[in-house]
């Protein structure tokens, strides 16, 4: 099996734009909650590990059975990197205190995973949260929303349907200036996609 290929929560764009967000921002310690494959774990590490920052990787893996846990989250870390800056914490989102922490990624499975988080989330000390609009999940997609619209959450970037909200924290690569809800936010405009892609190539055929 091919951990690195089993899954990935992002795509190739929206994971460039949490790297340069995540080496940029100054947290000290960045955690994954749900790490499962550990996609985002490497993209983050891969932008943090030639600094002091520590990455915490949060799982309980209740769908394996309870002895191959931890041997699948170690086989897991192995994916992302040998270093002692990287933890791993089989335990229960919901009992974890991942608020410690100062950018934390919500990697949820289900709105039942993710609820009581983001309840915990807004009267946090969390500097910076990357939360994805699924939506294929319209509890989440809405209940984020409103989180956003009643201003219990501050959004700063919008990328490809993944919002990073919290403090005032730099990216580097470009962006556009726009509103959401009211709030200022930096945005990455619409990439070019398989439609425009198709244009050019009825275009090619006719020699336009
Ligand atoms: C959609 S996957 C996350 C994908 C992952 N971020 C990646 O990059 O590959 C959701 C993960 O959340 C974990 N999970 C579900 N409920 C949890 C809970 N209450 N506490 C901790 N982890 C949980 C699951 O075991 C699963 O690995």
């Amino acid at each position: 099996m091919k951990i690195e290929a089993l899954w990935n929560q992002f795509s190739r764009r929206q994971f460039k734009y949490l790297g340069n967000i995540v080496a940029n921002s100054d947290a000290k310690t960045v955690c994954d909650i749900g790490a499962f494959a550990g996609s985002v774990s490497r993209c983050l590490w891969e932008h943090i590990k030639d600094t002091d920052k520590e990455l915490y990787m949060i799982d309980n893996y209740l769908f394996l059975p309870q002895k191959w846990r931890q041997p699948f989250f170690n086989t897991v870390k192995k994916t992302v990197g040998t270093s002692e800056r990287i933890h791993t914490v089989l335990e229960d989102s919901h009992t974890y205190d991942w608020c410690q922490h100062n950018f934390v990624v919500f990697s949820h499975e289900s709105f039942a995973h993710y609820n009581p988080d983001l309840k915990k989330l807004y009267t946090s000390n969390v500097g910076t949260v990357v939360i994805d609009l699924p939506l294929n999940c319209f509890e989440r997609t809405k209940s984020m929303l409103e989180h956003i619209q009643t201003g219990k959450l501050t959004p700063r970037y919008y990328i490809d349907g993944t919002i990073v909200c919290g403090k005032e924290t730099a990216c580097t690569l470009p962006t556009e200036s726009g509103e959401l809800f009211g709030h200022p936010i930096q945005y990455a405009k619409k990439a070019k996609g398989s439609y425009a892609n198709a244009i050019d190539h009825i275009l090619d055929n006719f020699n336009v």
